[in-house]
């Protein structure tokens, strides 16, 4: 706000919550510009009722919710926040992680729930990190900070994505492998892709069928990666050993969905870049794009680059 109200009136939605989709329609009717979240949908009908919008910037990196060829169609610009959010991310993604394979929801609800009795030699037998194999879907930003730190761990990684990366093969020695292999060979598997069309249910039945009975899946991409009740099958019929997600379809997950009540499945609630000075740091990033758009300047994080011809 302290940045944004130097170059523009400045109305803000006051709720700890996302804006009804009728209010942000109404508000947006006289905006030159719209700082938003991934919450919100902004799509042909929200363009529509803004006739004045020159620009859009969202505080996340992800723009799966927003129709950026509309956007580029209507010359708007549309600002996201790469780069401060990836080691915050993969933190949380190994995290998930390390607390999925070594089965720590379990132990955490033997605790809780007064089970914890004499130690057990054969108790809550989880699966090593260490010395495993890691595959990762969709080496970005964020997948290839997550296999820095697998190598701590003296894992070797696996990777799939569209096209080969060499200079990550090289600097990071990770190997390349097409997505059925790098599912089965694969001891531990995280997602890491952005959600598109072709995405989309990337890992459905048929994907987790491939994957190892004790494997682990974590996913801290976009729920719709993962095909939900394909997951719940799998993780309650023993085709995978369990799951570590910081995001599900639908979200919010309702904590009566059958996927939450699993034990093997650990689910939380979208922070991966919860922390206090990665949000601070995306928020400054959202508003430095948003008032260069309105000076007439390029924002310099940008997901419609092509917008500026
Ligand atoms: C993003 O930025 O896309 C995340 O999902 C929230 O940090």
């Amino acid at each position: 706000m302290e940045r944004l109200r130097p170059v523009s009136d400045v109305w803000m939605w006051p709720e700890n919550r996302a804006i009804p989709r009728g209010e942000l329609l109404d508000r947006v009717r006289d905006a030159q510009g719209l700082y938003c979240m991934l919450t919100d949908g902004i799509d042909a009908e929200l363009l529509a009722a803004a006739p004045r919008l020159a620009a859009v910037s969202q505080m996340a990196v992800g723009v799966d919710n927003v129709d950026l060829s509309a956007c580029t169609e209507r010359g708007i610009p549309v600002g996201h926040t790469p780069d401060v959010l990836t080691e915050t991310t993969a933190d949380t993604a190994f995290g998930l992680l390390i607390a999925a394979a070594r089965r720590f929801r379990e132990g955490m609800e033997d605790v809780l729930e007064g089970r914890w009795g004499e130690w057990d030699p054969a108790a809550l037998l989880g699966r090593d990190l260490h010395g495993s194999t890691l595959g990762i879907v969709g080496l970005g930003r964020i997948g290839r900070a997550v296999a820095r730190r697998a190598a701590g761990f003296r894992m070797r990684v696996l990777y799939n994505k569209r096209s080969r990366d060499h200079p990550a093969e090289e600097r990071l020695g990770v190997e390349f492998r097409s997505f059925g292999a790098l599912l089965a060979e694969s001891d531990h598997v995280v997602v890491l892709t952005s959600l598109n069309s072709g995405t989309h249910g990337l890992i459905d039945r048929a994907a987790l069928a491939m994957m190892k009975p004790t494997a682990t899946l974590v996913n801290a991409s976009r729920g719709q990666v993962v095909d939900t009740d394909a997951l719940v099958e799998a993780l309650s019929c023993g085709w995978i050993a369990a799951a570590g997600l910081d995001v599900t379809d639908p979200e919010p997950m309702p904590s009566s969905h059958r996927l939450v009540s699993l034990p093997n499945c650990l689910v939380v609630p979208h922070i991966g870049s919860a922390t206090v000075r990665t949000r601070t740091l995306m928020a400054e990033r959202a508003a430095e794009n948003l008032v260069a758009a309105l000076r007439g300047k390029q924002m310099p994080y940008c997901a419609n680059p092509e917008v500026y011809g």
